[in-house]
């Protein structure tokens, strides 16, 4: 149950979607479905935080930001934290329980916990879903739980309170997992919601930055291939490191179909803007770039050994292959052959081995004559070289 306790603790929350896209909450008298009455987010946020609302302590002193809980933590999460519940309690004579002691409730999910009211289709709200406030869930919205005799509010501050709560932060900032898509060139005039939520991601979401609210990537068709970027230190960082860094707006210049950007969760980022299969080589540098195991062919095998007991017996280290998946091709010919012509007469002698060794099934050489061997390694990316520069034959 404890290990359970710690997994169920350290779920993410998806971010609250009444929250404004830079994570602040309207100043303005608003109504949502579900809520009985209209209230002003912001002023409820000033008594949730300044006024003593339970006469000698205010909501904060118990639910704490960022989760609502006591003190603000979840407890438990990490092994260093406190072992049991008791930590988020509080002294039930202080919320009037008749049950004393009770835990803290984090308020990540208060926006979408209305519960059941029985009207009747005739005479609405009739809602029989749904789960509830309190402990036991039997109190269908946040207007009618502040209404409990422990509350001290006056009207307003509790229909500013109560929407307040439905405002909530999640722990997870609302431009996490936002996108938009805009045209190329110069933004469009009197332009839409877009271009002002990306005005606001840029500014949420630079991974440089250590106070973001997520890592802002961009992708859009350059040059005829589809090309990803991340957001850092102001520019936008491509996923070649061979091209340079570009603002914004040459970004938009460059780009050869309209832009999709998105903002990742922390962490996610350089994952999702420059390097997918997250193998070290940026997304356009990669051949195989979903593949982990692979971004590039294999460079030159090296130190081919053969057995002196049993000459037509070697193998080659491997250790200089960057890519663990490879197979591999044994070209060769007779030293006659080298002698008269020089590699152009190098043939294909074994093809896809999987390991890095190769016993010869030919005959021997005439007397006075022998074979020479080169080996190259091979993946989904093509072919390394053998060294010398010649055109090799098929090896199928
Ligand atoms: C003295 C500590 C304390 C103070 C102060 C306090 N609360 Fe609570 N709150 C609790 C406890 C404990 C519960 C759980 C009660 C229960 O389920 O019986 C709770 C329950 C809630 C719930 C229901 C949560 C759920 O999941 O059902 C909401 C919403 C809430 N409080 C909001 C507030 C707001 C807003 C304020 C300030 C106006 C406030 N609380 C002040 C301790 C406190």
């Amino acid at each position: 149950m404890a290990t359970y306790r710690r997994f169920m603790l350290a779920v993410r929350f998806p971010p609250n979607p009444h929250r404004n896209l830079d994570d602040t909450v309207p100043n303005a008298v608003v109504s949502i479905p579900g809520q009985p009455v209209a209230g002003n987010p912001s002023a409820g946020e000033f008594n949730f935080f300044n006024v003593l609302t339970e006469q000698t302590v205010g909501c904060k002193d118990c639910h704490m930001v960022p989760f609502g809980t006591a003190g603000g933590q979840l407890g438990g999460v990490e092994p260093s934290d406190p072992p049991d519940a008791r930590a988020g309690m509080i002294n039930g004579d202080l919320v009037l329980s008749f049950m004393t002691d009770v835990k803290v409730p984090h308020l990540r999910w208060a926006y979408e916990r209305f519960g059941p009211v029985y009207g009747t289709a005739a005479n609405p709200p009739d809602r029989k879903t749904g789960f509830g406030y309190d402990h036991e869930g039997g109190v269908p919205d946040l207007d009618t739980f502040f209404t409990a005799l422990v509350f001290h509010m006056n009207a307003q501050q509790l229909k500013d309170t109560a929407m307040y709560v439905n405002y909530f932060p999640t722990g997870t900032k609302p431009a996490v997992g936002h996108q938009v898509t805009v045209p190329a060139g110069a933004p469009p005039t009197g332009s839409p919601q877009d271009e002002s939520d990306l005005t606001t991601m840029l500014a949420v979401g630079d991974s440089a930055d250590p106070n973001r609210h997520c890592e802002l990537v961009a992708q859009a068709l350059q040059a005829g291939r589809m090309r990803s970027y991340e957001y850092g230190g102001g520019v936008w960082i491509p996923d070649s490191v061979a091209d340079p860094t570009l603002t914004t707006t040459a970004l938009r210049t460059n780009a050869g179909s309209e832009l999709t950007f998105t903002c990742a969760t922390l962490g996610a980022g350089t994952r999702l803007g420059l390097d997918w299969d997250e193998d070290g080589v940026y997304n356009a540098d990669d051949c195989a770039p979903v593949d982990p195991n692979v971004a590039g062919p294999p460079t030159e095998i090296m130190a081919l050994g053969s057995d002196p007991a049993s000459p037509k017996n070697f193998t080659w280290t491997t250790t200089a292959i960057p890519f663990p998946s490879v197979q591999y091709d044994v070209f060769g010919s007779t030293l006659s052959s080298l002698q008269a012509g020089g590699l152009n007469g190098i043939q294909c002698v074994a093809s896809n081995l999987p390991t890095p060794n190769f016993a010869d099934p030919r005959p021997d050489p005439d007397p006075g004559d022998g074979y020479y061997y080169f080996v190259r390694g091979k993946n989904s990316c093509g072919s390394g070289p053998i060294g010398p520069a010649v055109t090799l034959p098929s090896c199928p």
